[in-house]
């Protein structure tokens, strides 16, 4: 087929429509444009399809600097094929559309970079692996079990040194960690070890378990510690919540700024180097689920300020009621996933929360990912 490509949508796809009427997501296209496409899969409702030949280019197309992206190869990219300046135009439209779509939010959303990214590339400082049946490490294709072999990863930091990673042999099935940390470490690791990197952010260090979450762009975690901390505007008199703490990042970095806080994180490795990082602050941390933490918090002591850091799926009814119904002054959300941030805004909406304020982050370049961070209060 040759389709009229229409619109982004989330996900890293646009929308085009079939003869039928059937919509179309496809893949490596882009809005404005004419492309062939070959159908990946059919439903009764929609199809998916790559854009394999472009028939009239967009101005916005460029040539992936990946000699690995494109239809069925590696699913790692969406936006290989398009200027950083457009991949950050459609992250606004899909955050914008999002918010509209399932908040009822009007809101014009634009996508910031972080310091220093000129180019897109070389940046990921977390990676994963997958290993094939030959013992080599590789990347997934898009929507598949498959691996795509790979020499190289050009938006990895170059400290990651994927050739030596994809040049050794793995055990069948194992995932392969590679985490380089802003000290320089580099650690290679399969399962969980018990073994910490130390990062710097925030003008200070942080230990951080081998595989275990951190902010993956080098200028993510200062630049969402500086806007969740002007949002929040803390008081030396604050009670704070960080929830979903991580290894204690927020907690940490607005602790010396309020009375008390309370990071609350369900991983037992993170939670066990959030109680190392944050020694001898005024934080209090709780290795435990955020929904069942709320469910049975006995203090009924105020909370001020909340930090919400959940992960993609988002926070959820359940939290987020039982946040709102904390009455804190403020609320910062931090979201990897705009569509659960929407969701979730929703909620807080029905609970007289209200959004002040949204500042998207281009954390992901080449993908189709995006993080918001969105300032709620009960309003004047
Ligand atoms: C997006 S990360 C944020 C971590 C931290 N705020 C940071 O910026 O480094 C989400 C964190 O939530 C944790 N998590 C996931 N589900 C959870 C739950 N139900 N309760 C508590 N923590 C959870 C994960 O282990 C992860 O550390």
């Amino acid at each position: 087929m040759i389709l009229e490509i229409e619109r982004v949508a989330h996900g890293g796809v646009c929308v085009a429509h079939a003869p039928d009427g059937r919509v179309v997501f496809v893949r490596h296209a882009l809005p404005g444009e004419q492309v062939r496409v070959a159908v990946t899969e059919e439903r009764s409702a929609y199809l998916r399809a790559d854009a394999v030949e472009v028939v009239r280019a967009s101005p916005s197309r460029v040539e992936p600097p990946c000699p690995y992206a494109g239809p069925g190869r590696c699913g790692g990219c969406d936006w290989q094929h398009v200027s950083l300046d457009e991949q950050r135009q459609l992250k606004a439209a899909v955050v914008r559309e999002q918010l509209q779509r399932l908040a009822g939010i009007d809101l014009d959303v634009a996508v910031e970079p972080v310091p220093g990214d000129d180019d897109g590339l070389g940046w990921r400082t977390r990676l994963r692996l997958a290993v094939g049946p030959d013992g080599r490490a590789g990347l997934h294709r898009h929507r598949s079990h498959e691996i795509e072999p790979i020499a190289d990863c050009l938006i990895a930091v170059p400290g990651a040194d994927i050739p030596d990673v994809v040049g050794r042999s793995w055990p069948e099935g194992a995932e392969v960690n590679v985490d380089v940390s802003a000290t320089g470490e580099r650690a290679l690791s399969t399962g969980t070890p018990d073994r910490t990197v130390t990062e710097r952010a925030a003008g200070r260090e942080w230990q951080v378990p081998v595989g275990g979450f951190w902010q993956v762009h080098p200028g993510a975690a200062d630049t969402l510690v500086a806007t969740v901390t002007d949002m929040l505007a803390p008081r030396p008199d604050d009670v704070l919540l960080d929830l979903y703490a991580g290894v204690g990042l927020f907690a940490g970095a607005l602790a010396p700024s309020v009375r008390a806080a309370v990071a609350v994180e369900s991983d037992r490795r993170a939670a066990r180097a959030a109680v190392a990082n944050l020694a001898g602050l005024p934080v209090t941390v709780v290795a435990d689920r955020v929904d069942r933490w709320l469910r049975t918090r006995q203090d009924g002591s105020p909370v001020d300020l909340v930090v919400l850091d959940p992960p993609r799926k988002g926070a959820g009814r359940d939290v987020v009621t039982r946040v709102a119904g904390l009455r804190p002054r403020a609320v910062a959300y931090v979201a990897c996933e705009p569509s659960a941030l929407a969701r979730d805004l929703a909620t807080f909406a029905g609970l007289g929360y209200r959004l002040a304020a949204l500042r998207a982050f281009d954390l992901f370049p080449m993908t189709a990912h995006v993080e918001c961070v969105a300032l709620l209060d009960a309003g004047p």
